[in-house]
């Protein structure tokens, strides 16, 4: 394999005011090429909410990962591929990588189409180190001009999306489609709610829509019940700042909840009075505070209700989701920015301005705005 003619360079936080637009564009070394390796060159990275949790340090210490970049949703056009390259992968093809790049591939989970349930080698596409191949070595997110990675977590992306849009359903799009077919939505569990229309929970209201749900946005305010209405939702609840009162009257109308919010001070009790008996409640949203709200035991046990949480999704289902989008020519609300403007670009994700999702566009590399 020869080497490679081009550098590998990227936006890097160097601390927690990273996040406040503080970026650096900087050299950095990948890991070494393992032959199931591929590289891509980068057109469009999606920013998650996940990107500035991590960034401003908000789950919690980075330590010896600063300087890190960022970035997990993530697509480019395949400029390197090795002997071993996996899902048919060829140079020129446009693929993406979503916020798992690697796992053991041998343990019962890797087996079953569930890489991101691994037991052990769950590797982060930032924020992590490789362990199966070039163990060690720090892994490095999307928003740079290239990405080095096993082929394994590399998704074709079908001709009929637009690849900026594809950007963020690898990690956004996939983390609420995976509960979304998990918990039967569409089929027993007709009325599907999603707590939060953000990156997320728009994604959930289109994704649910396309699986023959019928959904309700649960939000914070009115402001948004024109756009969830346009993505598909059918009904709309607004919480204010009382979530039992603005729930009075929808008591048990919903057969699953995913809840994309991170706020850290949720009325549990009223949330869970909305789900039918036998029904689920799903976390994907992850509050900065590290901790759930208070769920009264009564909460739980008068209504037969489930509590659970759901891990990003595997390679499989990213396959099957996109398929879905492609079928159904769902469209990703999606607003490009330039990414030279990052250090624009993230303070106004953190204020809450994305309708639904900011990608960045990489125009050096030929993305397009
Ligand atoms: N489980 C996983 O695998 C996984 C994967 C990716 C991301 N995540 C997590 O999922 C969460 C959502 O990510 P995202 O990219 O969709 O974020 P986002 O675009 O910022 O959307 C979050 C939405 O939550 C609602 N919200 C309610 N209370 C809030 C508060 N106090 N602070 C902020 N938002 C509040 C808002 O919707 P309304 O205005 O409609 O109320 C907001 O639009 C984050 O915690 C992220 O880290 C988890
Ligand atoms: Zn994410
Ligand atoms: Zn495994």
């Amino acid at each position: 394999m020869s080497a490679t003619d081009y550098k590998f360079s990227g936006w890097a936080g160097y601390g927690p005011e990273s996040v406040e637009g503080n970026l650096k564009f900087i050299d950095y070394e990948p890991k070494k090429f393992a032959e199931d390796d591929i590289d891509l060159k980068i057109l469009y990275c999606g920013i998650c909410a996940s990107d500035t949790s991590t960034l401003s340090e908000g789950w919690g210490p980075v330590g010896d990962m600063w300087p890190q970049v960022v970035g997990h949703e993530i697509v480019g056009e395949v400029v390197r591929v090795g002997s071993e390259t996996e899902n048919g992968i060829k140079k020129g093809d446009i693929v993406g990588v979503g916020a798992q790049c690697d796992s053991c591939l041998k343990c019962h989970y890797c087996n079953k189409d569930q890489e991101n349930y691994c037991s052990g080698g769950w590797t982060p596409t930032y924020n992590g180190k490789f362990s199966r191949t070039s163990q060690g070595s720090k892994t490095y997110g999307g928003y740079a001009n290239y990405w080095r990675g096993p082929s394994h977590f590399a998704i074709p992306i079908p001709a009929g999306i637009d690849p900026a849009e594809a950007a963020p359903l690898l990690c956004g799009g996939g983390t609420v489609y995976s509960p979304l077919v998990q918990y039967g939505a569409g089929k027993q569990a007709k009325n599907v709610g999603i707590i939060g229309l953000g990156g997320l929970g728009h994604f959930g209201v289109m994704l649910a829509t396309a699986l023959g749900a019928e959904v309700t946005v649960i939000s914070h305010s009115a402001r948004k019940r024109e756009d969830a209405e346009k993505l598909g939702a059918k009904h709309f609840l607004i919480t204010g700042d009382d979530e039992a009162k603005a729930f009075k009257g929808h008591e048990r109308s919903l057969d699953l909840i995913i809840c994309t919010s991170n706020a850290p001070d949720m009325n549990m009790q009223a949330y869970l009075s909305l789900i039918r008996p036998g029904g689920n409640f799903i976390l994907v949203g992850i509050p900065e505070t590290g901790k759930l709200p208070d769920i009264p035991p009564t909460a739980l046990i008068m209504g037969n209700v489930h509590v659970g949480g759901s891990l990003i999704a595997s390679p499989q289902t990213l396959k099957e989701m996109l398929a879905l989008v492609a079928e159904k020519k769902a469209k990703s609300w999606i607003q490009r920015w330039p990414m030279s403007k990052i250090n624009e670009a993230i303070p106004s994700m953190v204020a809450g301005n994305a309708r639904y999702r900011y990608v960045l566009v990489n125009e050096e590399n030929g993305g397009k705005m």
